[in-house]
């Protein structure tokens, strides 16, 4: 008889977004006549920029062609996007990033879930609390959880780094000496910033325990504020301890296209063997390589048109963030980033959970949010809105909000 990896079922039933999606449905199909304003899951409402569409027309015009027909994909990426990646994202801020460093994928989400695939199973994980759930649940999937305490719904071999007012969001080093740290910043779901010199604090802390810092940069395109940096290798010493991932979702709107890359280091090494070959081993084996068409469209976020035309669209989201930012403020809400981030982080002020809250929302609002607690036990008494609805939308929630 067969038997299953068990460790699936130590996960809660469904993924946090798919349960809130549910409910959702369930909710507009009993109410029909009502506008149900969704500001939960972070996805994207501005169409694609000109300029990738017209790449995206271009590269589907020469797939039609058999001069200029391609078949599989570079495993780990076309050159022209690679180039156009370190170009872009590293060059200029002093990284040191080469192009075959840059492990180009469908998406930053897949990376962060499969990347510890490559450390040893009894690794201890070490995660923000809050924290966007794919860290933990991947790792819970790998069997790196130890017992489960229901009262603070907690996993014993995970280590979990409180962000909470006190330390405005921002983990302190941990007291037990992790394997794996994943840090995600700008951060989802609270919104908050960590700066260069915080940051380098991390990195020193990893090169002196031996850890591999897992740095989700999914949200680098929002930084607004000076001394907040967009990659962790801006720090010194974080070639030899960190991985980075990337998604073009949030800065280009590639939610519906699918598009990220990983960057690993070759000093990032245990005893002498490279990480880099490593991932570079299960990416051949596993991966066939994003579409060439995406590649492409990919490569346009970073010409000077795609370049002025996805800043105007995260200018967008960040305008709606401060819509949300200030109304709630307004209205009496403790509030929390949306100055970095286009998640605004608000402290439920009263007797509700997250889930009642978010209950509350949906039945007296229609709004749709994300409860705090789905993102871990110190979340509980949060909740998150997104700045990625429409301006309309957004400035219709938050009067809906500040009214209630
Ligand atoms: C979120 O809402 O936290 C994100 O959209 C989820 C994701 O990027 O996968």
């Amino acid at each position: 008889m067969f038997q299953i990896n068990t460790n699936y079922q130590k996960l809660p039933g469904s993924y946090l977004f798919a349960a809130i999606g549910k409910k959702v449905r369930e909710y507009s199909a009993a109410h029909p006549d009502r506008k149900v304003i969704s500001l939960g899951i972070g996805d994207v409402t501005q169409p694609l920029a000109p300029a990738v569409i017209e790449a995206l027309h271009k590269a589907v015009d020469e797939m039609g062609a058999a001069e200029t027909f391609r078949g599989y994909a570079p495993d780990l990426g076309y050159d022209f996007l690679r180039d156009a990646i370190v170009k872009g994202d590293f060059a200029s801020r002093g990284c040191g990033i080469q192009a075959d460093e840059i492990f180009v994928s469908d998406g930053a989400k897949c990376d962060c879930g499969n990347i510890q695939e490559l450390f040893a199973q009894e690794s201890r994980v070490a995660v923000c609390d809050p924290v966007y759930p794919v860290y933990v649940d991947s790792n819970v999937m790998a069997g790196r959880t130890g017992t489960y305490d229901p009262e603070t719904e907690t996993w014993s071999n995970v280590i979990y780094m409180p962000c909470t007012e006190a330390n405005q969001f921002v983990p302190e080093l941990p007291r037990e000496i992790p394997d794996l740290i994943y840090l995600c910043f700008p951060n989802n779901p609270t919104g908050s910033a960590i700066t260069k010199a915080q940051l380098q604090e991390w990195v020193d802390y990893a090169v002196r325990v031996g850890a591999v810092i897992l740095y989700d940069a999914a949200y680098e395109a929002y930084i607004s504020e000076p001394d907040i940096p967009h990659s962790i290798y801006e720090c010194e010493g974080a070639r030899s301890c960190a991985i980075e991932f990337h998604s073009f979702s949030k800065n280009a709107g590639f939610t519906g296209l699918r598009l990220g890359y990983t960057v690993i280091p070759k000093e990032l090494k245990w005893g002498d063997v490279s990480l880099h070959s490593m991932w570079a081993r299960r990416h051949g084996t596993k991966y066939n390589g994003a579409p060439y068409i995406v590649q492409r469209a990919g490569e346009a976020v970073y010409s000077e048109a795609g370049r002025a035309q996805t800043m105007a669209q995260v200018a967008y989201y960040m305008e709606n963030a401060k819509t949300i930012y200030h109304g709630l403020k307004e209205a009496g809400y403790p509030v929390y980033g949306g100055v970095n981030s286009p998640y605004v982080w608000l402290k439920i002020p009263s007797a509700m959970d997250s889930w009642e809250f978010f209950d509350f929302l949906l039945e007296n609002a229609n709004v749709v949010g994300t409860p705090g607690s789905g993102f871990g036990p110190s979340g509980e008494g949060y909740f998150r809105l997104t700045g990625f609805g429409t301006k309309e939308n957004t400035r219709e929630a938050v009067e809906r909000i500040k009214k209630l």
